[in-house]
């Protein structure tokens, strides 16, 4: 049996470059694909842009420009932000895009046809922020901008009839709603009645969207167009095999702040739809900076390029996968970007490889030694490494991956240890033997680190096992070849200041 793996996330709307909290999903997504794809797994992974709706429509506002002219400047600078952080996408779905409007329409049509839609005339206080109908009592929190109080004939997706039916799945699917502090939520959220939701904007109010099937006078709310992006992505209508082979989604990722859309609207509307339910909604906290949400509206956003262009993808994609507890909140600050950059990556790891090439070099005429026999530690090392490998792969599984990368670094830390205890560089004068049988460890412990963190850090990775010669070796003990020359290399991880 083929085991398949499709990841997404959120599509992001075009009213602004990306910043750091969008570069995390991303790159987030980018490494469950690489890990399932890397344990067997054939893998699909979809991103995009969510470009209608008011915010959009605003953003071209104020630069005196149509729409889609918004829309297409913003496409590179996603686009670009992807290449450069390694992102490894097998589709990038833009909601202007005639594949995706012809899936919403026939979604629409089908609904509309099933009265899972109908008219009503609706009083009520609207979020032109939010861009939905609030509740009095939301109101009152403060936490909605630009409410205005308004008064028209809208369409209305009858999600009401899914309550049920919704918390039947998701008390016997404890695994669709991830974390659980997250599920405990949305069970307390569908504890009261749900409203239906309004799936219409008149024309006259916003313009920029897909318009309804069944009435030219209107658009559809862009939360409604923006969830079908994944069927879409993976050929919904288009293309049957493919939409069989990933369907449902094994995982969907989203910012906390997109939690209800996530877990209520869209499994509602995949319940109209007769549609499987995705296997696992996810939703991640927040990098905040100053213990405040960065947003583009506070101002407070970190460019994910300018750190790249300083000091690379990788360690970009180390510190937000290794700092980050999923789930939980977490705070961006350079000061700990360099921190973790010095003590994990140039201090432990680039520290571990170049002591080991140096000495091949110095005492092995730059090739890799024979190991001798080995001793009782080179023989824990070796269980260790085994335990590591099943201790990584569980907790990955588990979106446990901070932790998965302590427990590589630990290793790693384990073997700067043996190498200072073993003296390579004065055994090497009594015992060349043996000398080498520690550097041929030490080299095969850096090479299964490096296949551990390829998801994590594919460029960097990738350059030690060339260094190695080992590309495309296995996770068995034993993957270097003795006499095999060691290339050059820089540094992998210069010190910062
Ligand atoms: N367009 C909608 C999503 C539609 S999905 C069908 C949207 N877009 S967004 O541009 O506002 O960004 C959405 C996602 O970016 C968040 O849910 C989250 O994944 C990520 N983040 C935005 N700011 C963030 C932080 N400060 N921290 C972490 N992630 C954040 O909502």
């Amino acid at each position: 049996m083929s085991k398949n793996f499709y990841v997404t996330t959120p599509i992001y709307y075009v009213n602004d470059k990306p910043h750091i909290g969008h570069a995390y999903t991303t790159i987030l997504a980018d490494v469950l694909n690489r890990f399932y794809q890397i344990n067997g797994y054939d893998t699909f992974f979809l991103t995009g842009l969510d470009e209608h709706g008011q915010k959009v429509q605003e953003a071209a506002k104020k630069k005196n420009i149509e729409p889609l002219e918004q829309c297409d400047e913003m496409v590179p600078q996603f686009k670009n932000l992807w290449e450069k952080l390694h992102i490894s996408n097998n589709d990038f779905i833009r909601t202007t895009e005639p594949r995706h409007v012809s899936v919403v329409q026939d979604i629409l049509t089908k609904v509309f046809n099933k009265e899972d839609i109908y008219k009503d005339e609706y009083e009520g206080l609207y979020s032109v922020s939010e861009e939905r109908f609030i509740t009095e009592k939301e109101a009152e929190t403060g936490n909605f901008r630009d409410i205005k109080k308004i008064k028209e004939k809208n369409y209305f997706f009858r999600m009401s009839k899914y309550q049920n039916k919704l918390i039947k799945y998701i008390e016997s699917n404890p695994n669709f709603i991830q974390p659980e502090h997250r599920k405990n939520e949305i069970i307390g959220f569908l504890d009261k009645p749900l409203n239906d939701l309004c799936i219409s904007r008149p024309k006259s109010r916003l313009s920029w969207g897909i318009e309804l099937p069944f009435d030219k006078e209107y658009v559809t709310y862009v939360w409604f167009d923006a969830l079908i992006n994944y069927l879409t992505g993976i050929g919904f209508k288009k293309d049957k095999k493919l939409f069989e082979k990933y369907w449902p989604a094994s995982y969907q990722l989203i910012g906390k702040d997109i939690l209800t859309t996530h877990a209520i609207y869209w499994p509602t509307m995949l319940m109209s739809l007769g549609i499987e339910l995705p296997k696992t909604i996810f939703a991640h906290g927040w990098w905040l900076i100053s213990e405040s949400k960065m947003s583009k509206s506070i101002g407070n956003v970190i460019d994910p390029m300018e750190l790249i262009n300083e000091h690379g993808a990788d360690p970009v994609r180390y510190y937000l996968m290794r700092e980050m507890v999923l789930g939980q909140d977490s705070n961006f600050t350079v000061e700990s970007f360099k921190n973790r950059y010095n003590s994990d990556l140039a201090n432990d790891f680039g520290n571990l490889l170049s002591r080991v090439s140096t000495l091949m070099k110095k005492n092995f005429e730059g090739k890799i030694p024979l190991p001798n026999k080995m001793t009782k530690m080179e023989k824990e090392i070796q269980l260790k490494s085994k335990n590591l490998i099943e201790n990584v792969r569980g907790k990955v599984k588990n979106m446990r991956i901070n932790e998965a990368i302590e427990d590589i670094m630990q290793f790693i830390r384990g073997i700067n240890k043996y190498v200072e205890v073993s003296a390579p560089w004065k055994m090497v004068k009594v015992d060349k033997e043996n000398a080498g049988t520690v550097l041929f460890t030490a080299g095969e412990a850096l090479r299964i680190s490096a296949l551990l963190l390829e998801p994590i850090m594919p460029n960097r990775t990738s350059e030690l096992l060339a260094a190695f010669d080992a590309k495309g070796t296995s996770l068995n003990w034993g993957g270097l070849v003795p006499g095999t020359i060691l290339k050059d290399h820089d540094p992998l991880f210069p010190r910062l200041k």
